[in-house]
């Protein structure tokens, strides 16, 4: 067997158990995981419902993992994920199935290479995949090239502890091995610091932690795209957008 066929097979092997641990993580009843200094909400559940049970329209989940926000979104949506771990797709139709979920579409391309029109999405839905993208800039770009003005981006993300911290310095010193061991994975990414600078009409979200290790804090929240309107006030230099930090606290 050559060394490439070696390689492609254990990158499946490796795959599969990925998304056997996914689908694994999908049984858990969200309802249990509780919420460490969250302003609104206790429970996983309860946030993810307030950021997903309203969504309407054409909704794209980049990274879905074995579907497990499925059960949180209206169940007449039309829903497409993009899914590069092909090993996720059965779990994703069989939680697609379970929730009453009809209206779907399912891609294997990653994100960066789904082709979608301009301006035709009503959200883009992103929980725990931000820290994996290749390109975390060119990636928000894009996410507001294909969401109609005033669409909704819904995240959810592990980000980088404040600098000079225990945990930061753990986060930094581990990351070129997690994101080996974790499929691209990196624990030390300030993504709101990507989120703010990125161009959306708005950003607002919460911090929390969870009782796990190393991939903490957390932020969860909605960036809104600009509307036409205010994307001519932004051509003429009037924008009224509001750039938040880490550690803001704010309505979602
Ligand atoms: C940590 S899992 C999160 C899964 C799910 N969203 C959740 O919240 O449980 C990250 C997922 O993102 C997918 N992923 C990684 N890079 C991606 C990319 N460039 N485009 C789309 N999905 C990607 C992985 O295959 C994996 O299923």
């Amino acid at each position: 067997m050559s060394p490439i066929t070696n390689s492609a097979g254990w990158q499946n092997g490796y795959r599969r158990v990925l998304a056997w641990g996914m689908a694994k993580a999908t049984e858990a009843d969200e309802q249990t995981i509780k919420l460490h200094d969250c302003h609104d909400y206790t429970t996983m559940a309860d946030l993810k419902r307030s950021l997903l049970g309203h969504l309407q329209g054409r909704v794209l989940e980049i990274g879905p993992g074995a579907g497990t926000n499925l059960t949180y979104f209206p169940p007449d949506i039309h829903w497409i994920g993009v899914e590069p771990n092909l090993f996720t797709h059965l779990y994703i139709r069989q939680e697609a199935e379970r929730h009453g979920l009809k209206d779907i579409e399912l891609h294997g391309q990653p994100a960066e290479q789904f082709p979608v029109e301009d301006g035709s999405l009503d959200a883009v839905v992103s929980t725990y995949v931000l820290c994996s993208v290749t390109d975390i800039d060119t990636t928000l770009k894009d996410i507001q090239r294909v969401l109609k003005p005033d669409g909704k981006f819904v995240f959810m993300e592990h980000v980088a502890a404040t600098d000079g911290t225990c945990t930061r310095t753990v986060q930094d010193g581990i990351t070129p091995v997690w994101k080996t061991v974790f499929d691209h994975c990196h624990p030390n990414r300030e993504t709101w610091r990507n989120l703010e600078k990125a161009g959306f009409a708005t950003v607002d979200y919460q911090t929390f932690r969870l009782s796990i290790p190393v991939v903490s804090p957390h932020i969860a929240g909605v960036a809104t795209r600009a509307s036409i309107d205010s994307k001519t006030e932004l051509a003429h230099g009037q924008s009224k957008s509001r750039q938040p930090t880490l550690g803001d606290i704010h309505d979602i």
